[in-house]
């Protein structure tokens, strides 16, 4: 079961284990993990996987590589959490202000929202703090591993049957298609 299909259980031991989360990372972002907002990534595409999916692991790198440098952990699981919401909306380098306004809005601190706008360094500003930066690196990673775990599932069919779903779900590429 991937990151994603697992949002919304009510069952929050249950939910954290398929997330692979540990209880001190869980409890700093539990509220994030079942925001609307969140949870309607689920249906949305990204790196030709669940959007959700990418979240969770740039949120878990970020955790992990927190602890490493002294950057304060919650602040980088949240911002990783939410760092590309509504990505679509806006262009390789100013995305992340576009998700850093929605994190804003959901009433998330200052310090979240600074690490998230230059989360595509070098596209787009530098990060101006030390948990900005953890981002940029953990969004890196999680990037790459949404990549060769699409590859990975070429094989099976599962990847290309998943990208089909989630471009029929994803409210963006509908918009896009009608576009058209
Ligand atoms: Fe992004
Ligand atoms: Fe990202």
């Amino acid at each position: 079961m991937s990151f994603g299909e697992s949002m919304g259980s009510k069952n929050d031991e249950l939910s954290r284990r398929l997330r692979g989360l540990s209880h001190a990372m869980y409890a700093e972002v539990q509220d994030l993990l079942h925001h609307p907002t969140f949870l309607e990534t689920r249906w949305e595409i990204h790196h030709n996987v669940c959007k959700s999916d990418h979240l969770l692991r740039s949120a878990h790198y970020a955790w992990m590589i927190a602890v490493a440098v002294r950057a304060n952990r919650r602040t980088c699981a949240r911002a990783g959490l939410l760092h590309d919401l509504h990505s679509r909306l806006g262009t390789w380098s100013n995305h992340g202000a576009i998700a850093a306004s929605v994190a804003s809005r959901l009433g998330e601190s200052k310090d979240v929202c600074e690490a998230i706008v230059p989360h595509m360094y070098p596209l787009g500003p530098a990060p101006k703090s030390r948990e900005g930066w953890v981002l940029v690196v953990a969004d890196k990673i999680a990037s790459v591993v949404d990549t060769l775990h699409f590859v990975a599932h070429l094989i099976t069919g599962k990847s290309l049957q998943k990208r089909k779903e989630l471009r029929a779900t994803d409210k963006y590429m509908q918009r896009e298609v009608a576009a058209n």
